[in-house]
């Protein structure tokens, strides 16, 4: 190797550490079902919460961000103050999650009016599944859809490629539905990161139940079972 080369290298090393150093921030993908309740971990807590800030960021929502908590204090005129709390060890629990919480959750520490270190985020991916019927019976064709709600700075196209999200179908035993399988239509729109299953119900379908299924690198992150009760019987 030239020494000019060697340089060089030495300089690309430098560079990238310092970028890192810089987008150093610490990023975290949490997955939920509606209705549940979720813990955010803080992953620059300093000793104590009183220097944790928890600022929330959803730009189709809110045009700038909003301080859920301010050193260590509930912020108490926020719309989901109610279900916020924060956690021993600095995380941010919400409880009974809806399809508006998704998006980005940044954990930041202040000392002296002065930032800590770099910024902790978390991205919190919603997964929600709603039917075309209210009322169902054996015969009726159902629509379910299942939808993944992400953070708008990026398409789910982007992050089903940059972090392996996928969604699925899978029937009781935990096989996966395909557009094969003639009972069963099933479409996906990776644009909007919703999958559809679309169904003719039969009278031994009462019971029955569907699981919509997110998986991240291949690995199940969150489901939400759909149960069909036909309106028919009891
Ligand atoms: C983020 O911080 C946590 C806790 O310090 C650590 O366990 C995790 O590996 C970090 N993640 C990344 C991507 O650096
Ligand atoms: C925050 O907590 C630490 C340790 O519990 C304490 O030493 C410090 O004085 C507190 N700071 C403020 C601003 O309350
Ligand atoms: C959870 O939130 C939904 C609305 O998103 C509401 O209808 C339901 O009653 C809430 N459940 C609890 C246990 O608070
Ligand atoms: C914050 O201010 C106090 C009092 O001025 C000082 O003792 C402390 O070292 C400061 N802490 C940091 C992290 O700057
Ligand atoms: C699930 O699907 C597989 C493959 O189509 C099928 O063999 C199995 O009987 C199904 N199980 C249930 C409970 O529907
Ligand atoms: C579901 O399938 C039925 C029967 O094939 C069809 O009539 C209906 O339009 C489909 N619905 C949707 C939303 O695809």
């Amino acid at each position: 190797m030239s020494d000019e080369c060697r340089v060089c290298l030495l300089g690309l090393i430098f560079l990238s550490s310092l970028l890192t150093g810089i987008s150093g921030v610490n990023e975290t993908h949490v997955f939920i079902s509606s209705g549940e309740n979720v813990r955010l971990p803080c992953n620059n807590a300093l000793h104590g919460c009183n220097s944790t800030t928890w600022i929330y960021n959803n730009r189709f929502r809110h045009s700038t961000a909003v301080e859920l908590i301010r050193l260590g204090i509930k912020e108490k005129d926020t719309e989901r103050h109610e279900r916020l709390s924060l956690g021993s060890d600095c995380s941010l629990n919400i409880r009974n999650i809806s399809t508006e919480d998704y998006g980005s959750y940044i954990c930041r520490q202040y000392v002296n009016h002065t930032q800590q270190g770099p910024d902790a985020r978390v991205y919190l991916h919603v997964l929600h599944v709603s039917s075309s019927q209210t009322e169902i019976s054996a015969g009726l064709s159902v629509t379910l859809f299942c939808q993944l709600y992400s953070y708008d700075g990026g398409s789910c196209d982007d992050w089903i490629r940059s972090e392996r999200i996928q969604l699925f179908w899978v029937n009781q035993t935990g096989v996966k539905l395909t557009r094969s399988d003639s009972r069963y239509q099933i479409s996906s729109s990776s644009d909007h990161c919703i999958i559809t299953l679309n169904t003719t119900l039969l009278n031994e379908d009462h019971n029955r139940e569907w699981r919509c299924e997110v998986t991240q690198r291949d690995q199940v992150k969150t489901s939400v079972t759909y149960t069909v009760k036909s309106s028919g019987e009891k």
